[in-house]
C-alpha cells in the first residue's frame, strides 16, 4: 500500500485528507492546503450552479464574445465569477488568470500564489446534460511578495506547477488533483455536501484502446496526425470524443486512451489553451504514469510568451503518447 493511502481510507473527505497530507510536509505553512480546499469549495458552488441552470435560464450564450473570440455561454461567465469570488475570500492568491478574463486580475499581493483557470470547459456540451469541467493550475510567484505581481509570475513553465487539478460535472462529481505525489480522486457524496476520497493514487491502466479527436477537422489535420489516427483504426481502436476535454481526459485515464486536439490550418497552433487546459492535465497525466506532448516536446517544458497562447495537444496513455510522436514530430501543416 502506498504511502498516501496508509490511514486514509476510501471516503475520507476531502479537508481531512488535504489536512493529513500536509502532516506530512513539516515545513509546509497551510497556504497551499487552504488554497485547495477552497478550490473544493468553488467546485461545490459552480456544481450547485450546473445542477440547476436548467431551470434558472442559465443556459445559453451570455451574448458577449471573450478574449479569444470565442462566444461566451451565461456559465462561463458565472463560473468564472464564482471561482473568482471563492479565491478571493480564501486570501491566498495574489493572482488569477482566466481563459475568460483578457487581464490578470489583481488579488492580495502577500500571498504567494498564482492560480491559472478554465472556470468552465467543455461550453458546447452545458445546454444539452453532457459532462463539463472546471480545470485549474497553481504557481509560486516568483516576484518577491508583496509587491505588485509580474508577468514573469504568470507566464511559468508548467514544470514550476506545484499542484493541478480539475473537476468533472458528470454523471457524479469529482475532484480530481495532484501536488506532485500522485494523483487523487474524490467523489461528491450531494446529501452530505462533501468530496470524499474515492480513488487514490490513480494510475492509467497499461497499454491503451481509445483514441479520442474531433475527425470532423479531419481535412485540416497536420500528415502525421492522419497516419496516427489510421494506424489507430488499422489497430482496431475504439474512438470516443466528448468534446469535453476534462471528461475525455478523464475517462482516458481511467480506462487507457489518447486524446488529441491537433493544430488545423483553421488552427495552426491547436485550439486549446496551455496555461488554462494543457499544463494542468499534462501534470496530472504525468503524475498518473502517462504523457502529453505538442507533437513534437513535453507540453510541461513549453516556455509561455503570452496568456492565452494555444497548443496542440497529445495526451494520454504512455505508449500512446509516445507512438504519436513517432508520426507527428517532425509532421507541418500543408
Ligand atoms: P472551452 O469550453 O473551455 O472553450 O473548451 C472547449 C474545448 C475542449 O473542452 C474540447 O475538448 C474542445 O474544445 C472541443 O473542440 P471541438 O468542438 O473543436 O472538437
Ligand atoms: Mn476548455
Ligand atoms: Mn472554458
Amino acid at each position: 500500500m502506498n504511502k498516501v493511502n496508509l490511514g486514509l481510507p476510501i471516503g475520507t473527505p476531502l479537508d481531512r485528507f488535504i489536512n493529513k497530507k500536509q502532516e506530512e510536509f513539516p515545513y509546509a505553512t497551510g497556504e497551499l492546503s487552504q488554497l485547495l480546499r477552497d478550490i473544493g469549495l468553488a467546485g461545490k458552488i459552480i456544481n450547485q450552479e450546473v445542477n440547476k441552470s436548467g431551470l434558472l435560464d442559465i443556459t445559453g450564450e451570455y451574448g458577449n464574445k471573450n478574449v479569444q473570440g470565442e462566444e461566451q455561454q451565461k456559465l462561463d461567465v458565472i463560473a468564472n465569477i464564482r471561482f473568482t469570488r471563492s479565491l478571493r475570500n480564501g486570501g491566498q492568491v495574489c493572482a488569477i488568470i482566466s481563459e475568460e478574463d483578457e487581464e490578470i486580475i489583481h488579488l492580495n499581493p502577500h500571498c504567494r500564489y498564482v492560480v491559472a483557470m478554465d472556470p468552465l470547459d467543455g461550453s458546447s456540451n452545458i445546454d444539452v446534460n453532457v459532462s463539463i469541467g472546471t480545470i485549474f493550475s497553481i504557481y509560486r510567484r516568483v516576484s518577491p511578495v508583496g509587491g505588485p505581481v509580474q508577468e514573469e509570475d504568470v507566464l511559468q513553465k508548467g514544470t514550476n506547477q506545484v499542484a493541478a487539478g480539475y473537476i468533472l460535472y458528470g454523471s457524479s462529481t469529482m475532484m480530481v488533483y495532484t501536488t506532485g505525489h500522485g494523483v487523487h480522486g474524490f467523489t461528491l457524496e450531494p446529501s452530505l455536501g462533501e468530496f470524499m476520497l474515492s480513488k487514490a493514487d490513480m494510475k492509467y491502466p497499461e497499454g491503451g484502446n481509445i483514441y479520442s479527436i474531433n475527425e470532423g477537422s479531419w481535412h485540416s489535420f497536420d500528415e502525421g496526425t492522419k497516419q496516427y489516427v489510421n494506424d489507430c483504426k488499422e489497430k482496431g481502436l475504439t474512438a470516443r470524443y466528448i468534446g469535453s476535454l476534462v471528461a475525455d481526459y478523464h475517462r482516458n485515464m481511467l480506462k487507457g486512451g489518447i486524446y488529441i486536439y491537433p493544430a488545423t490550418k483553421k488552427a495552426p497552433n491547436g485550439k486549446l489553451r496551455l496555461l488554462y487546459e494543457c499544463n494542468a492535465l499534462a501534470f496530472i497525466a504525468e503524475q498518473a504514469g502517462g504523457a502529453a506532448t505538442d507533437g513534437r516536446q513535453r507540453v510541461l517544458e513549453i516556455e509561455p510568451t503570452a496568456f492565452h497562447q494555444r497548443s496542440p495537444f497529445y495526451i494520454g496513455s504512455k505508449e500512446m503518447v509516445e507512438h504519436a510522436m513517432g508520426f507527428t514530430k517532425s509532421s507541418v501543416l500543408e
